[in-house]
């Protein structure tokens, strides 16, 4: 077998810069997906999460092939406040409502409207193309998966917080009558005057 001719150095293609970001910050989320996993008791999610932080930690590996595909390597890069987020998703004691939190809010505007206009424009060569197209349908399809058990939670401490404001009464209730603790207080000092009016009927029938 012939030894094969040296590769020539690649052109630079201009978007290489987003296949790097890609790669990156879907293995990142990966990692990010599975620690959350790991700690919440709500097993619903848990499988969404596990679901989506394998297809995230494939994009990454992927992306980065694809890079070594076009002749160069993943340039990794420092964020200062993975850790301190992996911290957050890892910690069984903060809620799966705050991990949710505010910054994970969908609806906000389609992410992906860039590269799709990109593809249109023939902007990518086959390959990467091709990968663009299968990455964007799986994100979009993970997305609609995590918005539902997110909404699913989120709907859950909306009743949880809703409940005991039924059963204590609200303005209009304690305007009507006493809240539920004082009626309890009242009930056992009731019964304990009962018990005593009883004791002293009793010592005033024997003093007779
Ligand atoms: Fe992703």
């Amino acid at each position: 077998m012939a030894a094969m001719a040296k590769t020539p150095p690649a052109e630079k293609p201009e978007y290489l810069g987003l296949l790097n970001a890609i790669s990156l910050a879907e293995s990142q989320a990966g990692v990010y997906l599975r620690a959350w996993a790991n700690v919440t008791e709500d097993c619903e999610l848990a499988e969404t999460l596990r679901f989506v932080a394998a297809r995230e930690s494939n994009h990454g590996e992927t992306f980065c092939r694809r890079i070594a595909e076009l002749g160069f390597e993943l340039k990794p890069k420092n964020d200062p406040k993975a850790e301190e987020y992996l911290l957050k998703l890892a910690n069984p004691k903060v809620s799966d409502c705050e991990k949710i939190g505010p910054e994970r809010a969908e609806g906000g505007p389609d992410v992906f409207a860039d590269i799709d206009k990109a593809i249109a424009a023939g902007k990518y060569d086959p390959m990467t193309e091709n990968m663009l197209r299968w990455y964007i349908t799986e994100e979009r399809d993970s997305g609609k998966r995590l918005k539902k058990q997110y909404d699913r939670i989120r709907d859950g401490m909306k009743a949880a917080m809703a409940q005991p404001a039924a059963a204590n009464g609200n303005g209009k209730m304690a305007a009507a009558g006493p809240s539920a603790d004082a009626q309890a207080i009242m009930a056992c000092m009731t019964e304990g005057f009962a018990r005593l009016e009883k004791t002293l009927a009793k010592l005033i029938h024997n003093l007779k």
